[in-house]
């Protein structure tokens, strides 16, 4: 009998010493991150060529392999840990969510079904139950963690259509009379696009609402959309409202949009992938006020949250209806349970532990500390708008949350050169986005450490001449 590959599954004292040299070796890169440049300055070419070589026809020492992947991490990625990355809602993570994900790492656990990991499945299914009480959905509101925002709300549009039809699960789209549509302000993340594309109800149900020119749905337009809609014989299913919109932060009429999807017999669905942080605080909640009423809510917890990548939350008032629509039956898994087995009420198979990074983070901080961590990312986009302003910067949004749209002065140039500049200046990040027609240069606050001087800092490379 051959024995364990040692490069593979290495004795315990070698495990110690190179966790340890992780661990050391990772905190000294994270600072040199934080004092660097937050955009990647890879000599692609060399990178390529030191990439080619590990052709894996020879074993390399992994110390030395660890080094080698750090050091292009470091070189070779835009970071978003540096607190200066003012951009597309990706964090720094929490430090708890850093350790959750050792710990899943460790045990490796498998969450298809109860009976093989029923403390990661008990874990996961406790925090989703405590974020939809949060959101203040009723107390029969059930969900799962996702691998982010994307899966969650296909999840919600494949409840929609088993909802709308009994027969989708077996016929798909062939089962509706006319073709399904489904509704979403042209503010909100096109994803929804690949959604309807996956869900095989092709890219054409979705249907673009109009917004009110201050970058949220236009309510009245979702109204009559709907009725021209069912003149047409298309059959609509779903309405979907953004709260906390990609490109500008804005959060569609959410009551209003939840009467009209209430009215026309449609699922409500709230995408509040980032927005739905707001629910830890009670100072800022308000602004989110109607996410209770959806049958289903997205939140990630990847974003506002700040746990590492691939977390994401489904939340739903309808159990049977999510558990009808992933229901399967097979005599290799243990159990088939549909309140209770993963694998059944869920898109994913196989499922990674990855509640437990919410769990560390939601109980080392508490709400409390959740909703200082949202305030504070709120009040210091407030100064930079403050900043901006008294610098002639026109602010072209009026977000709620932590994120501010911007048009340059005349003289300090096109909006896609002033972010070429700071993005070249490696000083910060920040992105070029279309808000309401208009070209904007976009601020997010996704850094939970984030201080003054890094918005005083942000103000000085935004206002410097090239
Ligand atoms: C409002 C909104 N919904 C959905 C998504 C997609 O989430 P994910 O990238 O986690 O799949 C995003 C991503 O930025 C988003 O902003």
């Amino acid at each position: 009998m051959l024995p364990p590959v040692p490069t593979l599954f290495p004795g315990q004292e070698e495990r110690e010493r190179l966790d340890d040299l992780l661990t050391r070796e990772l905190a000294r890169a994270n600072e040199r991150v934080a004092g660097g440049s937050v955009v990647p300055t890879l000599d692609v070419a060399a990178f390529k060529r030191e990439l080619a070589a590990y052709d894996f026809g020879a074993p390399h020492p992994l110390e030395a392999l660890l080094h080698w992947t750090i050091a292009q991490m470091e070189r070779g990625v835009v970071h978003m840990t540096h607190p200066r990355y003012f951009g597309l809602f990706n964090p720094a993570p929490t430090f708890p969510a850093l350790c959750g994900d050792r710990v899943t790492g460790a045990f490796n656990p498998q969450l298809a079904t109860w009976r093989r990991a029923p403390a990661a499945v008990e874990i996961e299914s406790h925090v989703v139950r405590a974020v939809a009480k949060r959101v203040g959905l009723p107390a029969h509101a059930t969900g799962h963690f996702t691998s982010g925002g994307s899966e969650a709300n296909y999840t919600a549009t494949i409840c929609a259509l088993t909802r709308a039809n009994p027969r989708f699960a077996a016929e798909g789209a062939r089962a509706f009379d006319g073709a399904p549509v489904f509704y979403i302000s042209r503010e909100s993340h096109l994803a929804w696009v690949k959604i309807a594309h996956q869900a095989g109800i092709g890219r054409d149900a979705v249907q673009l609402v109009p917004t009110d020119g201050s970058g949220r749905m236009d309510a009245n337009a979702l109204a009559e959309a709907i009725k021209s809609d069912l003149r047409r014989g298309s059959v609509p299913v779903m309405v979907v409202a953004t709260a906390g919109t990609t490109n500008a932060g804005m959060i569609d009429p959410l009551v209003r949009c939840a009467a009209i999807a209430r009215e026309s017999g449609l699922w409500y669905h709230v995408d509040a992938a980032w927005g739905g942080a707001l629910v830890a605080s009670a100072k800022l909640r308000g602004a989110i006020e109607g996410i209770e009423l959806g049958d289903s809510v997205t939140i990630d917890a990847h974003k506002w949250f700040a746990t590492t990548m691939g977390c994401g939350m489904f939340i739903t008032t309808h159990a049977p209806i999510l558990s009808s629509a992933f229901q399967v039956s097979t005599g290799f898994m243990p159990s088939n349970v549909a309140d209770l087995d993963p694998y059944v009420t869920t898109a994913q198979w196989s499922r990674r532990f990855l509640g437990v990074r919410l769990f560390l983070s939601l109980g080392a901080a508490g709400w409390p500390g959740y909703a200082e961590h949202v305030e504070r990312a709120v009040d210091l986009i407030a100064l930079l708008e403050q900043l901006l302003a008294a610098r002639g910067w026109t602010i072209a949004n009026s977000s709620r949350l932590a994120l501010l749209c911007v048009e340059p002065p005349k003289g300090l140039g096109t909006v896609q050169e002033i972010a070429s500049r700071v993005l070249a200046s490696g000083r910060a990040w920040v992105a070029v986005a279309k808000f309401e027609g208009r070209e904007v240069i976009r601020v997010c606050l996704t850094h939970g450490e984030a201080a003054e001087d890094d918005i005083v800092q942000l103000v000085d490379v935004l206002n410097t001449p090239q």
